[in-house]
């Protein structure tokens, strides 16, 4: 499998943890169709490195982010300048209970709220679109926006992911409603890699979860390259408002990119907005519509 996308020579993308896995065969194929691509990491170096990896017609450009902190986030996008299209990929998984420098669970804060203020600071400068990068784990995520410090239901490292990518979704689709109500031209857009052979699985601090995480993509996972199709599906094809896009075969964790379904709570219409007046008072942002269709 490779990426077929269609020409992107003149448009501007960011995409959020740009140096490693997804994120980085995400900007290879962007650049190489012609963008030009924002990478956003929050190791300058790193991403220099991913950067000298990549090659033309586009290019690549590498921008500080730390997504988890919204300090960083606010100078990233005060700094960045025209966008067509962000990229909210960036995420960790399964980490030990910690905080962000907001004081913020890290999950919460990276995977979601650094995402939601961002796109919130980008929409009156993007002209096509944002693409949320969701997970299989949303369908096994409770969403308690009540308890995002875990004191009342007890820290569980997986669960703790889950419920951020079930915030993806939930996020994506509130992100949709605002844009239509407001008529609005930009879309939101998702899209999950299923099971993706990447480093994310890593960083538990449990060798044993490491391990199988390591394990079971090591089993079943598709190449970086290959996870990478279904967000340049989302990015780039002309697909409406609030499509999620996944891996088509074996439960969604491998295959050809295609428009997948999503679980019950990711489509709780009441649970999206309390999120979203979460979000706005956590982040101190709230939604700029971007551009609007003339009447
Ligand atoms: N791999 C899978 O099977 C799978 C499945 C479902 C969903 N996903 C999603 O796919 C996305 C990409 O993950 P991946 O699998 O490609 O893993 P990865 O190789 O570990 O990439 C994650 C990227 O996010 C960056 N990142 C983490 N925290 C950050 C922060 N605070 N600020 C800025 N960047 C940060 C990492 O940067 P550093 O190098 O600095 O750590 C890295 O570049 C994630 O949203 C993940 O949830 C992956």
């Amino acid at each position: 499998m490779s990426a077929r996308i269609p020409p992107q020579v003149g448009r501007r993308f960011v995409v959020t943890g740009a140096n490693s896995g997804v994120g980085l065969e995400t900007a290879r194929a962007l650049v190489g169709a012609g963008a030009h691509v924002v990478l956003a990491c929050r190791s300058p170096d790193r991403g220099e490195r991913a950067a000298a990896d990549l090659t033309g017609p586009g290019e690549a450009e590498v921008r500080a982010l730390d997504v988890s902190d919204l300090s960083s986030v606010r100078a990233f996008a005060a700094e960045v300048g025209a966008v067509d299209v962000l990229v909210n990929n960036a995420g960790v998984m399964g980490v030990p209970f910690s905080h962000s420098p907001d004081g913020v669970e890290l999950h919460f804060a990276t995977n979601h709220l650094g995402h939601f203020a961002l796109t919130n600071l980008l929409l009156d400068r993007l002209t096509d679109r944002v693409v949320v990068v969701s997970s299989i784990a949303h369908r096994r995520a409770e969403l308690d926006v009540d308890d995002l410090d875990w004191s009342r239901r007890g820290y569980a490292a997986f669960a703790a992911y889950a419920q951020s990518k079930l915030a993806n979704l939930l996020f994506l689709a509130e992100l949709q409603r605002r844009l239509t109500a407001a008529g609005s031209t930009l879309r939101a857009t998702g899209a999950h890699p299923g099971s993706t052979a990447t480093g994310i699985t890593g960083h538990t601090g449990r060798g044993w979860a490491t391990a199988v995480g390591g394990w079971g993509h090591g089993l079943v996972g598709m190449s970086p390259a290959e996870g990478a199709l279904s967000t340049l599906y989302a990015a780039t094809m002309d697909v409406p408002g609030n499509t999620y896009v996944g891996p088509g075969k074996l439960r969604e964790m491998r295959g050809r990119p295609t428009a997948v379904g999503r679980s019950r709570a990711a489509l709780d219409p009441d649970l999206a907005k309390k999120l979203w007046c979460r979000s706005e008072e956590l982040s101190g942002t709230s939604f700029g519509c971007g551009p609007v269709s003339p009447p």
